[in-house]
């Protein structure tokens, strides 16, 4: 596969979101299953951008990339976030938005993930009242000390990435991006861009709708965020046809899938974006993986951005609805 940068960390133009292997879409594979696919993705398609969260299953899914990754540990960009809220377990005094709350959570996160160094660690969701000039000093002092290599922030305001950048330089933003979901298109790309901070994009399938798999009967069960999230409602799944017919088109007269057409559209958009889809099957590993060798010329680009202008997205995926689960631990944005 291809290569992009991330500020100066170098990965595959299509990463692994490992999310989905221990929560967030239903029924999980056995670990044994998760391991084989997630060794797959570095083995068969060169996959080097790994992305975990300590949040995950609630520190879960860090063990279970950290056994998944082991052979190849030091051939990768393994990414983990703090998250600025506690966890079970994780109370003290100071609270965990603290110098001693983040360096507990990097703690933790370097014995679960079964390493001495992470690669990229991001503050998850920055929240409004995260002093985002002291956490980047702290981030500062963790990278000055080798735990990790560099740093970034999950859904920032622009105002936070910018405080943040000045005081220790971000080499990545995680935000919500598909050509269903285009919010970090103006500042956040344009700040990317002027500071050589590499973009992330989580979701980047839509939860799997820019596949075009799935139909308003179909049914999500367990944690599935599917079952909550607006953008699966049956009406919103009918209304959004526009966007997948779009996608169709592009994809026949391209021998591609709509999920295809999708990831390579994002990768022709800038090259500083890089997709992280959640896959927990190997013909999905197959196609989205493939969609690094879809190449959509200029004029093909330009068609579907002025196709996209026409349309009007029904739906999205909020962690306000996400919370009715009752799964999820999430940090809300006031
Ligand atoms: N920073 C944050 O706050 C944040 C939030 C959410 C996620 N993330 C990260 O981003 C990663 C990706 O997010 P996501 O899992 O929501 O991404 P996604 O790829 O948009 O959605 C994953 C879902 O789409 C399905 N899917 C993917 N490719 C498909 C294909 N080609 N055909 C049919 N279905 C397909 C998957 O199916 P199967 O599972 O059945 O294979 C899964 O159910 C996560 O793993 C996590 O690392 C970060």
């Amino acid at each position: 596969m291809q290569t992009r940068k991330l500020r100066n960390l170098e990965v595959s133009s299509i990463g692994m979101g490992c999310m989905g292997f221990s929560h967030g879409y239903g029924q999980i594979p056995t670990e044994a299953e998760s391991i084989r696919l997630m060794q797959k993705a570095y083995n068969e398609y060169g996959c080097t951008l790994f992305d975990t969260a300590e949040v995950y299953a609630a520190f879960e899914n860090e063990i279970l990339v950290g056994k998944a990754i082991k052979p190849f540990r030091d051939k990768i960009i393994l990414s983990t976030k703090y998250m600025p809220k506690a966890l079970p377990g994780q109370d003290i005094p100071e609270g965990k938005l603290s110098r001693k709350g983040l360096r507990m959570a990097v703690e933790g996160s370097l014995k679960r993930l079964q390493t001495d160094y992470i690669d990229l660690y991001y503050e998850h969701r920055v929240p409004i009242e995260s002093n985002v000039e002291e956490m980047a000093l702290w981030m500062g002092e963790l990278i000055e000390e080798g735990k990790i290599r560099a740093w970034g922030q999950s859904e920032p305001t622009l105002e936070q990435a910018r405080k943040a950048h000045a005081v220790t330089p971000l080499s990545a933003i995680q935000n919500e991006y598909s050509i269903m979901h285009r919010t970090s298109e103006k500042e956040i790309f344009d700040f990317c861009e002027k500071n050589n901070v590499g973009f992330v994009a989580y979701s980047p399938m839509a939860g799997g709708f820019l596949s075009g798999k799935y139909n308003k009967n179909t049914e999500y069960k367990g944690d599935d965020v599917r079952r909550v999230i607006t953008r699966f409602a049956p009406e919103n799944v009918e209304k959004n046809q526009p966007l997948l017919d779009l996608l169709n088109n592009f994809a026949s007269a391209k021998n591609a899938t709509p999920a295809q057409i999708s990831l390579a559209w994002m990768l022709h958009k800038k090259d500083f974006i890089v997709p992280i889809p959640g896959m927990r099957k190997d013909e999905r590993m197959a196609e989205n993986f493939g969609a690094s060798n879809v190449v959509l010329p200029d004029d093909e680009f330009n068609k579907i951005e002025e196709e996209l202008a026409k349309i009007t997205i029904y739906g999205d995926r909020k962690d306000s609805d996400i919370q009715k689960l009752g799964t999820i631990v999430t940090v809300a944005k006031s």
